[in-house]
């Protein structure tokens, strides 16, 4: 299968896809989940590529690997778990691991959560100094990108306590963000799915000092969210403000329940419920839509043809919408820390290129930056652009239909290009002749043929966020289905974590750093 994807790649590696456009291609090679529109004929997917990928994916399983996660198998083979933040945001229902049903305690969660939330809205629950005024939520990764990527895009449905993020370890982080802040009417936020990350323990650290100089029972203005109620306790947070939840809730699929505290504090419950439904939405699609009409499964198979078998090292995610300005930062995390393996399931190295680098700007301020390399420089970026079809500014829809402007043209100028002969007339047009004129030309020159996709949904709104979310958790995990690895684990960020900790006393000389390589010793002595 791979095979026969790899020679239709070379025998149509030259083609011009703006060709394969007929009066078909656009519905064809685009697909509908309850009102979002994905398209990806401006690639040069064909008839015969697309059912060689749908191929792929039967033959890699991916029907039943997908049955499986959400029945609640333990497909994280490694650290021998469910996968099932599908179950965060259910209504209801049975799902069972090693037998037992998750299901009442992932609603007891849900409610309690809620009601904690509400109440703090409401100013029933206060600080010292009277209703919560700010959040600050303390967490690095799945415990930070989520909810401060969630709580940034639904700005315009946020009524509650103001939320602050700080995850990294820098001082600064925190400095900057307490500094303008009442610990009298501030509630913090501790989120750390282990409650042993350094950065966040830390930070958490600095908090409670902070707040215990003016505030008498400082941890009574303190919530932990994680799935260890031992070390939150011995943290010293009671119970009651303590939201758990289970192992098989994968860091970076975790904003879907308690770690999601700060965006049900900024938009409410009817809103936080809402954005569950639009996950559950996306989970009911996925399980039941064809895999040819399958949009996470499309968006993997995508994702393949490009990666894969077309080589494409990078993929860029480019939102036209400014509110989605941490959604590239919180997909390199879901994408690159699930699906940057090395081993297959069973350990053997995998055979080829697992997942890309992901990265991305909005749209328009991205045009203005790095768009250049991607029309005219010498690596092929996929672009995945995405656009809602209104925005929240009614005053301001002159704004919005620039914005779509500006998305639809970026795809068609990279589909397009443009060749020699108009570069001339251009160029010719600004005064130039001769041998300048051909030189001035070829600068003007666009290869085009550069594939993109262009997601479009109706409008910002806590459902739609929900859908998009849940989309890319599925298209992850086809990707990694089909690649045969685990998308569930991160070895790779221990080795780090434990050097630094090795490093500590050598940079306070407490520690004789000989044993380091030159490189390394010699940044000791410049930093000590
Ligand atoms: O070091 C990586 C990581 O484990 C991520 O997978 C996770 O989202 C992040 O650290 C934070 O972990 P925790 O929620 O346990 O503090």
């Amino acid at each position: 299968m791979w095979d026969a994807l790899k020679s239709l790649q070379e025998r149509h590696a030259n083609r011009r896809f703006q060709t394969l456009f007929d009066s078909q291609r656009a519905q064809k090679f685009s697909v509908l989940a309850d009102d979002i529109h994905f398209d990806f004929s401006k690639t040069n997917i064909d008839d015969e590529i697309l059912t060689e990928l749908v191929d792929l994916a039967v033959s890699r399983g991916v029907p039943h690997a997908r049955d499986e996660m959400l029945a609640g198998a333990k497909i994280n083979v490694t650290e021998d778990r469910a996968v099932l933040h599908t179950a965060l945001r259910k209504p209801g229902g049975t799902i069972r691991v090693d037998g037992e049903d998750v299901m009442p305690g992932v609603l007891d969660t849900r409610s309690r959560m809620l009601a904690f939330a509400g109440a703090v809205r409401r100013g029933d629950i206060r600080g010292a100094g009277g209703a919560f005024t700010d959040v600050v939520n303390i967490g690095i990764g799945g415990s930070d990108l989520g909810p401060a990527m969630a709580v940034a895009a639904l700005a315009p449905y946020a009524d509650g306590p103001n939320c602050h993020f700080v995850s990294n370890i820098d001082g600064a982080h925190i400095h900057d963000v307490l500094k303008g802040l009442n610990p009298a009417t501030t509630l913090v936020i501790v989120a750390s799915k282990t409650f042993t990350t350094i950065e966040t323990m830390t930070n958490a650290q600095t908090a409670l000092d902070w707040m215990g100089h003016s505030v008498e029972d400082p941890g009574g203005q303190f919530v932990a969210l994680s799935s260890d109620l031992e070390k939150t306790a011995a943290f010293g947070i009671d119970r009651d403000r303590v939201f758990g939840f289970e192992d098989w809730v994968g860091g970076r699929y975790s904003l879907w329940g308690p770690i999601g505290l700060s965006i049900a504090l900024a938009i409410g419950q009817d809103d936080f419920e809402a954005f569950l439904a639009g996950g559950a939405a996306m989970d009911t699609h996925f399980a039941k839509a064809p895999l040819s009409k399958n949009m996470p499964v499309l968006l993997a198979l995508v994702g393949v043809w490009h990666r894969q078998v077309c080589g494409y090292a990078t993929r860029a995610v480019l939102p036209y919408e400014q509110r989605l300005s941490r959604f590239p930062a919180y997909l390199q995390q879901l994408e690159m820390e699930s699906n940057g393996k090395r081993v297959t399931l069973d350990g053997d190295l995998v055979d080829g290129p697992t997942g890309p680098v992901v990265w991305g700007e909005p749209g328009t301020n991205g045009q203005h930056a790095f768009y250049q390399l991607i029309h005219q420089g010498t690596d092929v970026v996929p672009c995945e652009f995405m656009v809602g079809r209104r925005g929240h500014e009614p005053d301001l829809t002159h704004h919005h239909r620039l914005l779509q402007a500006n998305c639809l043209a970026q795809s068609e100028a990279l589909m397009l290009g443009r060749d020699v002969e108009t570069a001339k007339k251009i160029a010719a047009q600004a005064g130039f002749s001769g041998d300048e004129l051909d030189r001035q030309a070829a600068h003007r020159v666009f290869p085009g043929n550069r594939p993109s996709t262009t997601l479009c949904y109706p409008k910002l709104t806590p459902f739609v966020l929900g859908q998009l979310i849940a989309l890319y958790e599925h298209r992850v995990f086809v990707e990694g289905v089909i690649l045969g690895i685990n998308s569930y684990d991160q070895w790779g960020v221990e080795l780090g974590k434990i050097l630094a900790t090795d490093m500590l006393p050598l940079l306070d000389g407490s520690d004789d750093a000989s044993a380091k390589d030159g490189s390394t010793q010699t940044l000791l002595a410049y930093l000590r």
